[in-house]
């Protein structure tokens, strides 16, 4: 038998779950520093909620979606990402209910599931971290938004952002566009796929993203959304440009985008960024604002604005600039046993460390002094205390620093101040790097 994983789909372990954990954790931290709460959602949702709120004219809703009937023959869908799913949560939690805290600031990570050909950043099963801010209606909003985007990518160190704008303008501006857009391409069809000719009708907006190259060819002769904005679409982009830009914040004007999901309406943004050595694994982060999606999920009107990032890339790209390379990894602390008879007291002794706040383990069983040493290393322990009889029944162990080899005896009946002591230069050293990340 030869078992391996799921076709798209990956294990998370060692360095890579460490490192994504520790991605999560900074977008996480920036939420919060934006007075976000977090918000966890079923992987599992009524498919409506995804073919009414994605929308049934965008590729996820027709071909991506993991959906099956369950065992009550209930039409259910993994979800390929969160925003339909939130929102859902929202209406039926009723969160903007009377002492509702408007504007409600959410956001979430975890797994999300699209049957798309699998590629380099592109998985079946992949992670995002993503926000939704839900309940007031403002360029202020989108730009806040935007901009925390970016200060969390930031956060993680990378330099090298291209932030991408446009607007898609409110209902009216997007109602003559799909005009103009299936007068111009009803001509060219007969040199279309046949994916573009079911997008004309359900959304010609759609066919500017058809991913076949002379399809493309055609697209770039469109006409343009902005020259299809309303005076009050228009000028609230302008708005949002110009708060993004007042905080120093470089961003491209790109009128081919469009954005692949149906709730979108006015600003909608991608942020990319190229590895140091050059390799693009696709966009780290898309968003933008939706009008209408809370109310056509049964919710009152109310308008939103969000994005999400692959957890994936923005981990590969990170790694490959070498955004991650001072990750602490290791435990503080290896006990390593002389003798069998010790065993009991190391294994007491090591939980008394646990319950001082120390990472400690030790290896269980007796063996030889130099396979525990190689132990100690492989966890990435900063120190070993080695528990002798002698030392025990003196009260004592021999701290040695794995790094520099220096070795001092401690007191165990003043562990606690003995190891914050001799833990005080990491502590230090931690608390260099933080401020230089900042
Ligand atoms: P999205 O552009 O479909 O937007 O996905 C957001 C991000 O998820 C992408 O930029 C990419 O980094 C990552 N991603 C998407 N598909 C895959 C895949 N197959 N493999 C790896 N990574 C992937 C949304 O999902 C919207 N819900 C964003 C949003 C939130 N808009 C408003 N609020």
């Amino acid at each position: 038998m030869n078992f391996q994983p799921v076709k798209g789909t990956h294990d998370l372990f060692g360095e890579e779950m460490i490192g994504m954990q520790y991605v999560i954790d900074v977008l996480s931290a920036t939420a919060e520093l934006y007075a976000y709460k977090r918000i966890s959602t079923p992987v599992l949702e009524y498919t409506e909620v995804f073919s009414r709120g994605t929308g049934g004219s965008s590729d996820i809703v027709r071909k991506e979606m993991y959906t099956f009937n369950d065992k009550g023959d209930r039409s259910v869908t993994m979800r390929p990402e969160f925003t339909a799913g939130v929102v859902r949560s929202v209406v039926s939690n009723k969160m903007y209910a009377e002492g509702g805290d408007l504007p409600l600031k959410l956001y979430y990570h975890g797994p999300a599931f699209r049957y798309e050909r699998p590629q380099l950043g592109r998985y079946r099963q992949f992670h995002q971290f993503g926000v939704e801010e839900i309940g007031i209606d403002s360029p202020r909003a989108d730009a806040e938004c935007i901009i925390m985007a970016m200060q969390s990518l930031y956060m993680l160190g990378f330099k090298n952002l291209r932030l991408k704008i446009n607007s898609i303008g409110d209902e009216e501006s997007r109602n003559n566009y799909r005009n103009a857009l299936k007068e111009y391409f009803s001509g060219k069809l007969d040199e279309m796929c046949e994916d573009c000719h079911e997008r004309i009708n359900l959304n010609p907006l759609r066919i500017l993203d058809c991913k076949v190259p002379h399809d493309q060819e055609i697209a770039k002769g469109a006409p343009k959304i902005k020259d299809y904005l309303s005076e009050a679409s228009e000028s609230r982009f302008y708005e949002t440009l110009s708060i993004i830009n007042d905080l120093g914040i470089e961003y491209e004007l790109d009128d081919s985008l469009v954005r692949g999901l149906d709730y979108y309406s006015e600003v909608v943004f991608e942020i990319h960024a190229l590895s140091d050595a050059g390799v693009d694994y696709g966009a780290l982060c898309g968003g933008g604002h939706y009008g209408g999606l809370v109310k056509q999920l049964g919710g009152p009107d109310l308008a939103g604005v969000g994005y999400a990032m692959g957890v994936e890339r923005v981990y590969n790209v990170a790694k490959d600039d070498g955004l991650l390379s001072e990750l602490d990894t290791g435990i503080d602390l290896y006990v390593i046993p002389v003798g069998e008879e010790v065993l009991d007291d190391v294994f007491n002794i090591t939980e008394e460390i646990r319950s001082l706040g120390f990472s400690v383990d030790n290896p269980l069983v007796s063996g030889k002094l130099g396979s525990a040493f190689k132990k100690a290393e492989r966890r990435g322990a900063k120190f070993a205390l080695i528990l002798g009889e002698d030392e025990l029944e003196r009260g004592v162990g021999q701290l040695k620093n794995l790094k520099t080899k220096e070795q001092k005896e401690i007191d165990l009946n003043d562990l606690e101040n003995e190891l914050d002591e001799a833990m005080k230069p990491f502590d230090e050293q931690e608390h260099h790097h933080h401020e230089e990340k900042e």
